[in-house]
């Protein structure tokens, strides 16, 4: 097995893209990515595989076989090119498979790729097509939606654990304070700007962040979470380039090694589960993954976990091993997942804020750690120059669950 390294990555703005497809997006990041190669890179020549995660083209744009198509795109025809997808884990999926292909030795540089183009569809359209990431004979038949299926897990959790929906909110706040740093993010806005201008717009008043949050423009999505505990439907792209780490030095003299892997599943359906309020596919995961980079959970100076719904950062913060079980609500309450604060979590503002474009999100939350560990993330920059981060990146209602450990190499 050889030793694989990130040696450069891109991402587009998430937003509601509405005059560009996936190829554009796709098109924009990878220019990006290019950008970031310390020593150039020649994709033409370079690349010898592709790898692309997108959860559903099929349904947001009447397009699969996706692989050759983003290769003709790119000026690549001719290199062997796949699609990889496991719903909202789908470019972390492109990531491990291109990690097996290079640490197999059988490609030196591949390219990975994640994108989701969700707004071609309205919300009930995005909603159905979210859906078929769950169960469809033992849970879509209930009526049962995303933003259901992890509402029952804050509830399992509150009843289990006590806090309550109001507790909750130190992520949202944190997240969206978070995405006001980040000019990729769809909401580049902390809570207490929306409140203000929602306040001018509708001539209402709120005595604080709280109340706007307890008020009617924070509606209820499925008890007890509301708007603001959702992810929203976006659009996005991603691209990274893995080199052997033998080679690596021809691109940049600051890599990011890949010290860690882990990748597991649990019940697709929800229902085959004893206790919802842990993750066990990222507890198993977790442990791999720590394991191959030698290393225990204190040893994580910043994370990127998948806060597809607010519950799911506190649910998988304890799952990855930073905090005791039922006790990850309470930290996030004192700050300790804060920029500022001991265990980071989500500098980029999260899946909240920054926006989850489902087949982007995996490599989206690594080019997080590119920038953060190389020291290039401006106002979001955690002190102390973070020298091993980790990617959490999950799949429907926590099924699969795909855990990365990144370290700053040098060569
Ligand atoms: N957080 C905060 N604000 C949001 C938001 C979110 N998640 N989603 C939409 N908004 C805002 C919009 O910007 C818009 O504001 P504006 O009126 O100032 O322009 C307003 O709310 C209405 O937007 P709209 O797109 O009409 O919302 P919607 O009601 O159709 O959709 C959700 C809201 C929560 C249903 C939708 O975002 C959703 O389904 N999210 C979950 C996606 C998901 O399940 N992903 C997979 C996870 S496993």
């Amino acid at each position: 097995m050889s030793d694989v390294d990130l040696i450069g990555i891109g991402l587009t703005k998430f937003a509601k893209h509405d005059n560009k497809t996936s190829r554009d997006l796709l098109a924009e990041a990878l220019q990006e990515a290019i950008t970031t190669v310390d020593k150039g890179i020649n994709i033409r020549k370079d690349i010898k595989a592709l790898f692309v995660g997108y959860f559903t083209p099929s349904l947001y744009e009447h397009q699969s076989h996706y692989g050759p198509l983003i290769t003709e795109w790119f000026g690549l025809t001719g290199i062997p090119a796949f699609r990889t997808e496991s719903a909202c884990a789908s470019s972390s999926s492109a990531l491990a498979t291109g990690y097996f292909a290079v640490a197999s030795g059988v490609y030196d540089i591949v390219m990975i790729c994640g994108v989701e183009k969700m707004t071609s569809l309205d919300t009930s359209g995005v909603t159905d097509a979210l859906s078929i990431a769950a169960d469809d004979i033992f849970e879509l038949g209930t009526g049962i939606t995303f933003p259901g299926l992890f509402a029952l897990m804050a509830q399992e959790y509150f009843g289990k654990y006590g806090g309550s929906w109001e507790d909750l909110q130190a992520v949202t706040l944190k997240n969206h304070y978070n995405g006001s740093l980040n000019p990729k993010a769809q909401f580049q806005a902390e809570i207490s700007a929306i409140a203000e201008k929602i306040a001018i717009k509708k001539g209402v008043t709120f005595k604080d962040e709280l109340d706007f949050l307890n008020s009617k423009y924070n509606p209820p999505v499925a008890y007890p979470l509301r708007l603001f505990d959702c992810s929203p439907i976006s659009d996005g792209a991603a691209v990274a380039f893995l080199a052997n780490s033998e080679i690596s030095n021809r691109f940049t003299d600051r890599p990011l090694h890949i010290k860690g892997i882990g990748l597991s599943t649990d019940t697709l359906s929800i229902a085959g589960r004893d206790d919802l309020t842990t993750s066990k596919a990222t507890l198993k995961a977790a442990y791999m993954a720590y394991k191959m980079a030698g290393i225990t959970p204190k040893d994580i100076e910043i994370a990127e976990v998948h806060d597809c719904f607010t519950i799911n950062e506190i649910i998988l913060s304890e799952s990855l091993g930073f905090f005791k079980k039922g006790t990850g609500l309470a930290m996030a309450q004192k700050g300790i997942t804060k920029i500022i604060g001991d265990q980071p979590i989500n500098t980029d503002g999260g899946l909240k804020s920054k926006g989850h474009p489902v087949g982007a999100t995996g490599i989206a939350m690594v080019n997080e750690l590119w920038e953060q560990l190389r020291g290039e993330a401006g106002e979001r920059q955690v002190k102390d120059n973070p020298r091993i981060g980790l990617t959490c990146n999950v799949g429907g209602s926590n099924a699969s669950s795909m855990v990365f450990i990144f370290e700053r190499g040098t060569n």
